[in-house]
């Protein structure tokens, strides 16, 4: 016996065993938890299970609490509510996919939901099934307008739940006097989300950028705001006291080298109208005495007659 055939014999007495246990009766099978985008079509689904050759469905009831959403019964759909239906397109009683279709989701479609099923060879039923929808809206990318009081608001519109705001720039991640979101309730059930930051005292930085995060700590969207009022022309006052700052130290360097070189020139000059006449009497205003260094040395090394005298 080869072992190709020893896993298909043992596969098919897992299945039949399987059975064996769960498909004494067609059973609903639901998914308890599901996720809808606002406006956007949402699903319920439940599903009959372990169903027999001749299963037919004799009763479907969709509720929302105590409000009956969609009603089949006798072989008829009894009650219909507009926006929901059955998910299957062209659903019949031999149908086991009993899936509700929300086709435009709302905020107020969140909550508790209850199926229940009957057909014609399943027992009564004993335990309630839990289906709740949970409904999420995307925020829209923030806007930001700068007020001229110096304050710059950011707001974001249309998410759902309750998200936040949060204020960043180049240097941090989170300014340190981050502003509390203000978040409003439409009759849609969605957030509008609003925040305001001072700006003023920011003077040193002037990109500011606004991050919408959804309930559950994803950020969503950003926004940057380049703030070109009070802080930039407050910096370009500064670029211009620095500039000064340099400009002056250059100015009164210059104008001592300036001095300097022209005092060199009179200085070179005077000296070389002192030199070049040099053997013509002219020092001392003793005329007609010569007075050229050599003579003075001269003079000197035969015992300074002029000063020991
Ligand atoms: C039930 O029907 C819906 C809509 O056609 C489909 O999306 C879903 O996958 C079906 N579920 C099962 C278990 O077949
Ligand atoms: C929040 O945003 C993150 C990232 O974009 C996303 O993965 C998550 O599904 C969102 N959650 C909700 C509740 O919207």
């Amino acid at each position: 016996m080869n072992m190709a055939l020893m896993h298909i014999l043992f596969i098919a007495i897992v299945i039949s065993t399987a059975n064996a246990k769960e498909g004494d009766f067609p059973s609903l099978d639901c998914k308890a938890e599901n996720l809808g985008q606002y406006g956007q079509q949402s699903l319920l689904e439940c599903v009959i299970k372990n169903p027999k050759e001749d299963t037919s469905i004799l009763m479907v009831s969709w509720k929302k609490g105590s409000r009956t959403l969609l009603l089949f019964r006798n072989g008829a759909i009894q009650l219909q509510e507009p926006g929901f239906l059955f998910a299957q397109a062209s659903w019949n009683a031999s149908n086991m996919n009993v899936s509700l279709l929300i086709t435009n989701t709302a905020v107020a479609h969140q909550g508790r939901y209850k199926c229940d099923v009957m057909t014609n060879n399943s027992p009564p039923p004993t335990e309630l099934i839990k289906i709740s929808l949970k409904v999420t809206a995307k925020y829209s990318k923030p806007t930001l307008t700068l007020k001229t009081d110096g304050t710059l608001t950011c707001a974001s519109n249309g998410g759902y739940p309750e998200g936040q705001l949060r204020w960043s720039n180049e240097r941090s991640a989170k300014l340190p006097n981050d502003p509390q979101t203000q978040a409003t309730q439409t009759n849609s059930g969605l957030f509008q989300l609003s925040s305001k930051l001072v700006v003023g005292k920011e003077s040193s930085v002037s990109d500011f950028t606004c991050s919408v995060f959804n309930a559950s700590g994803g950020r969503e969207e950003e926004s940057q705001f380049q703030v070109k009022d009070e802080p930039k022309t407050e910096e370009q006052r500064k670029e211009l006291d620095t500039a000064t700052k340099i400009v002056a130290p250059v100015v009164v360097i210059g104008s001592l080298i300036a001095g300097l070189l022209l005092a060199l020139l009179i200085y070179r000059r005077r000296s070389q109208n002192n030199r070049r006449p040099s053997t013509t009497p002219l020092m001392r205003g003793h005329v007609g005495v010569p007075t050229s260094d050599e003579v003075m040395m001269e003079e000197g090394d035969d015992k300074y007659p002029d000063n020991t005298a």
